[in-house]
């Protein structure tokens, strides 16, 4: 939700701060805008609707060594150039990632109406800083900061300070890092991982000064805060397109590494491990029920834990959309585990439901890719998730990962409580070892995804049905089509289509059946039976070698001969595919769908 970016160093800043937004676009991309400063202290700003390759041809040419950027995911007020970051009053340039919820009220308590040109919630605080300005930036900001009710990363520059970029944040991430390119601020290190692979995360209210020869902290009481670095294990070329025409292909393809990543350290001697987590054993004991929290498709791996939990350790286990969560009155004891499952680690929803559930377990324990987040930091445990970066706003590898942890987790609560014997876990655990080699033989299926996604071009809705496991996997194979595509999609559990939902279904419309769970097998092709016979265009993902009965399917994809819990692995990167082909044979940009941003910092 909004990127932004500073540098202030011996390099010139306009081109660092431009590349580094390109690689944050994911945040928001309706509009960008850049404020930079001379050694005279001149703040000169560029700002345009639309993305970054608009505003890099507007101040390509511009000179200067400390500059600030942002792309802007709209809030408060619409995509407009006035409403686009920075915003500028008096001598002072901000911009903002998050919402001031308050900021009605300090417009009528500070009299700042006469100073607004946007209607953004942002340049309030650019005015209220402006309008308190006592020559000394960090005792504003401190005075500023405890007037705000809401989240923020703020990025200042003040026309009296040149060089100097000032920063503070609540909830919205932001990172940092001193190296001998200069100093780098930004919501995440992929806008600088060209020059440094350390970094450090901001702590919330801290005030930054960030200078060309080193940062310097102080908490609201004026007290010095070190910074504590931290190194990724990735590099620059692991955020790039590596000849792929898309970061969302490029991320389908990497599915069976970052699957390997993920399982292989966790597996000793044939059986689940989590000592390198440093979760204790007894976390696994003694757990009366489970809760998944999580939003977006996070919360659809959840669904997939849910599924193989219940039916393994025969305990309730339920899946919260995290934004419900918090207002609901949560049933949780003591001896209830909490499982927050978040990519980004910064989801705001994921993260209050987590502060929520904390007031009544010790047992919360986060799934979450990214090393040092807010999610992972404040979890009692984590387990880091080893996708490497994921730049498509649409999520696949992200997602595999997490349903892979699930599968290990089931195994190791299994075999703690004695649910299945250690020869049982075994097996299990290693058809999960064959889980990467299965996908990259679906993979191998692409051309014929993209054959069969022509008939669905022009399609308006589409259809994702399966019963158990394969249900909760066409929920995700919806979200994905929905949002990359804009085909409206919905998924049904199969069984309940009669019930109203079947009466939508008209001449051609896609109807996406997936069959993979023996047991109910035979019921699910009655169901498909039922939408072909009324003219809908079926492709089916089944086991079978092949399907010749032109009254079942128009498009067989044949499944591989796995145990019917990992079949979901090979259904998924066909749904994912098929989003994608849909998204890409309609001319659209599947990294970059309208309204959405990759990182939810707003509630
Ligand atoms: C956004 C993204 C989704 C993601 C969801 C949760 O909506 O577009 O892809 O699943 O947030 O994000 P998280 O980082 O918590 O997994």
């Amino acid at each position: 939700m909004c990127g932004i970016i500073g540098y202030t160093g011996p390099l010139s800043a306009t081109p660092i701060v431009l590349d580094g937004l390109q690689k944050l676009e994911y945040r928001g991309y309706d509009s960008a805008g850049m404020a930079y400063m001379n050694g005279n202290g001149k703040l000169s700003l560029r700002k345009t609707v639309g993305k970054v390759k608009d505003l890099r041809a507007i101040c390509d040419d511009d000179e200067a060594t400390c500059g600030i950027g942002h792309t802007r995911w709209a809030t408060h007020g619409g995509v407009s150039n006035t409403n686009a970051h920075p915003h500028k009053v008096g001598n002072i340039a901000l911009i903002h990632n998050g919402i001031i919820e308050n900021y009605h009220e300090l417009v009528n308590e500070y009299d700042l109406a006469g100073d607004l040109a946007s209607e953004t919630d942002s340049e309030v605080v650019a005015a209220l800083i402006n309008k308190l300005y006592d020559g000394n930036p960090n005792t504003t900001i401190r005075k500023v900061v405890s007037l705000l009710n809401g989240s923020f990363a703020f990025c200042i520059l003040f026309g009296d300070h040149p060089g100097i970029i000032y920063c503070v944040r609540n909830v919205s991430p932001m990172v940092a890092t001193h190296c001998k390119d200069g100093s780098f601020i930004a919501s995440d290190l992929t806008a600088f991982i060209d020059f440094t692979k350390r970094y450090f995360i901001i702590p919330e209210y801290t005030i930054v000064t960030v200078r060309e020869d080193g940062i310097m902290m102080e908490d609201l009481d004026g007290k010095t805060v070190e910074p504590e670095y931290l190194e990724v294990n990735w590099d620059i070329s692991d955020a790039q397109k590596d000849g792929y025409p898309y970061f969302m292909l490029k991320e389908i393809h990497e599915q069976p590494d970052a699957i390997t990543r993920t399982i292989t350290p966790r597996i000793v001697d044939g059986l689940p491990d989590f000592t390198e987590d440093g979760v204790p054993e007894d976390f696994f004991e003694n757990v009366s029920d489970i809760t998944v929290v999580a939003c977006g498709t996070a919360m659809y791996a959840g669904m997939v834990g849910r599924t193989l939990l219940q039916k393994y350790l025969r305990i309730p286990v339920t899946v919260a959309i995290a934004s419900e969560f918090r207002y609901e009155e949560p049933v949780l004891s003591e001896n209830s585990v909490v499982i927050v499952v978040s990519q980004s680690g910064e989801t705001i929803d994921t993260l209050e439901a987590l502060r929520l559930a904390k007031k009544y377990t010790k047992k919360t324990l986060s799934l979450v890719n990214v090393k040092g987040s807010s999610i992972a930091r404040e979890s009692d445990y984590v387990m880091y998730t080893h996708a490497g970066p994921e730049i498509a706003v649409a999520s696949t590898k992200a997602y595999t990962v997490q349903t892979s942890m699930f599968y290990l987790l089931t195994a190791k609560l299994a075999l703690v409580q004695k649910k299945k014997t250690e020869e049982e876990v075994r097996r299990f655990i290693g058809n999960l070892e064959k889980v990467p080699d299965l996908i990259f033989d679906m993979l191998g299926s692409e051309e014929d995804i993209e054959r069969l996604t022509k008939r669905m071009l022009n399609a308006k809705n589409a259809f994702f049905i399966g019963r158990n496991l394969d249900y909760t996997l066409s929920m995700e194979g919806a979200l994905k089509l929905k949002e990359i595509s804009y085909i409206h999609a919905e998924a049904y559990a199969a069984g309940e289509l009669k019930h109203g939902t079947i009466a939508l279904i008209s001449e051609g419309m896609p109807v996406i059946a997936i069959a993979s769970q023996t047991h109910v097998y035979s019921k699910m092709i009655s169901n498909i039976r039922e939408v072909k016979a009324r003219g809908a265009y079926v492709i089916l993902l089944s086991k079978d070698e092949k399907i010749t009965d032109d009254a079942l399917c128009d498009e067989h994809v044949k499944l591989p001969n796995i145990a019917d819990d990992f079949t979901m692995f090979a259904s998924i990167v066909i749904l994912q595919m098929i989003a994608y082909y849909t998204a890409v044979g309609k001319g659209l940009n599947p990294d970059q769908p309208r309204n959405l941003a990759k990182s939810v910092t707003v509630e």
